[in-house]
């Protein structure tokens, strides 16, 4: 048997820094992961470099049944304090775009810097370990502040005051993921906001997606969008054609927000007005529209383009000043207003986030502990999902930071 103030159970963004800081205010910490490297998700981030925060972070930028309860963790842990705490640590960064933040030279400085902070703390880490049962052991908070929780691992039997579930959300199980935090909530009766991907590729109907199948691999800026009028969200950014459908940073936002069953809309020439452009050639030029339209979108999509009128009763193979203006408008219109429906997604395999999760309502925003005495939620196993941007580390380090500032004040505080 093993006696720790705090058990906190995956070893990833968020379990390792709210180790570190709790470690660090002076509690005596075990950190347990079932895998036998720690923080396989920040090594795999941001193509190897780990876009670990966004300076221009909001609580805009999360999705949330409950969107209020990022707030306070959020304001209380900001990117400018991990930006200090990694030139603590002589760690060079850049920004990339739109206030994204990657490591000059790899994820492997953050991971490094998380395990000195870890070992500042005199944290104990156990790992790979598997948790087999939590049993709940004291009744009053008066006993939380002895071993309160009893947990079974494959090193023996752990007590603890406190456990904080850091175990992450199911995307990539091939790394680690599991669906352990979702089954600590039911055991105590938490709600769950159902899981699903999220910053995922999004798929189509094979056949009807034939057509577009060959653009495999091309990318260009577009807005993208889903909702109707009163929930709509629209995203300025790159899209990539894939062999099964659509991927690129404006899907993968947009895919957060997607409902299944209902339209997204894509303008693919959103810097320019086509039914103008397309009108003006009419009058002045005698060349192709698919040369026309190469003026605004890679060729090869203008090639597809193009292509798909004969379906729609239009002639567009054709040179423009021979297109009726009825045809025109119906090229632009389609051009800048493309709506189609997804059939679904990559899933899990490929979502770089789960969203959904333990519904916050059943937490303290101050210190996310639940309404089981002693049992905190961080990180991605929270309903609290950011945008593709650096954003979920933020929550990962926000979150993890308010628990272990929590921990301390409720674990640390003499005794009336
Ligand atoms: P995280 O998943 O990091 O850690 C959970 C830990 O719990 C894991 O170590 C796991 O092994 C462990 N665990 C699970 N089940 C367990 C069990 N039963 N017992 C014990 N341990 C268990 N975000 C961002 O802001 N910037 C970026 O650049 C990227 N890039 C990116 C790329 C890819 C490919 C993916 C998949 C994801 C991203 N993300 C990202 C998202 C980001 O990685 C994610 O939101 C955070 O890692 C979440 O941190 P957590 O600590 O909550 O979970």
């Amino acid at each position: 048997m093993q006696n720790f103030d705090v058990t906190i159970i995956g070893a990833g963004a968020a379990g390792l820094f709210c180790a570190g800081v709790a470690g660090q205010l002076g509690l005596r910490v075990l950190l347990v992961d079932h895998s036998e490297k720690v923080a396989e998700k920040i090594r795999i981030s941001g193509g190897g470099r780990c876009n670990f925060t966004n300076r221009d972070t909001t609580p805009a930028n999360f999705i949330s049944d409950n969107p209020r309860f990022c707030r306070s963790a959020l304001s209380r842990y900001t990117p400018r304090d991990f930006i200090a705490l990694l030139e603590k640590h002589g760690i060079a960064f850049h920004e990339k775009h739109k206030g994204q933040l990657f490591c000059d030279r790899s994820a492997e400085d953050i991971i490094q810097m998380l395990l000195a902070e870890c070992d500042a703390g005199h944290v104990t880490r156990w790992q790979p370990c598997s948790l087999k049962a939590i049993r709940h052991l004291a009744s009053s908070p008066r006993e939380i502040s002895t071993s309160s929780y009893e947990i079974d691992s494959d090193r023996g039997v752990i007590h603890c005051a406190a456990v904080v579930v850091a175990t992450g959300g199911l995307s990539i199980p091939k790394i680690g993921a599991s669906d352990f935090g979702y089954r600590v909530a039911k055991q105590f009766d938490l709600p769950l906001i159902t899981p699903r991907p999220a910053l995922v590729p999004l798929t189509f109907d094979e056949a009807a997606w034939a057509p577009f199948a060959q653009l495999s691999g091309l990318s260009l800026p577009v807005k993208i969008e889903t909702g109707n009028k009163k929930d709509k969200i629209a995203f300025l950014e790159d899209l990539l054609f894939t062999h099964r459908g659509l991927s690129g940073p404006g899907v993968l936002q947009i895919s957060s927000y997607w409902e299944s069953g209902t339209p997204i809309r894509l303008n693919l020439a959103p810097d320019a007005d086509v039914a103008d452009l397309l009108t003006s050639a009419k009058a002045t030029s005698r060349k192709l529209i698919a040369n026309e339209l190469a003026a605004l979108v890679p060729s090869r999509l203008a090639d597809t383009w193009v292509a798909q009128g004969a379906a729609l009763g239009h002639n567009w193979a054709r040179p423009v000043n021979e297109a009726t203006d009825k045809s025109l408008a119906a090229l632009a219109e389609r051009l800048s207003r493309w709506e189609l429906t997804p059939t679904g997604t990559e899933g899990y395999r490929k979502a770089e986030v789960t969203a959904g999760g333990v519904d916050t309502r059943v937490l303290s925003s101050q210190t996310m502990e639940s309404k089981q005495p002693g049992l905190y939620f961080i990180g991605e196993v929270v309903d609290v999902t950011g945008w593709l941007g650096g954003y979920n580390f933020q929550w990962a380090w926000a979150s993890g930071f308010a628990c272990a500032q929590g921990l301390a004040a409720k674990l640390l505080a003499p005794s009336p």
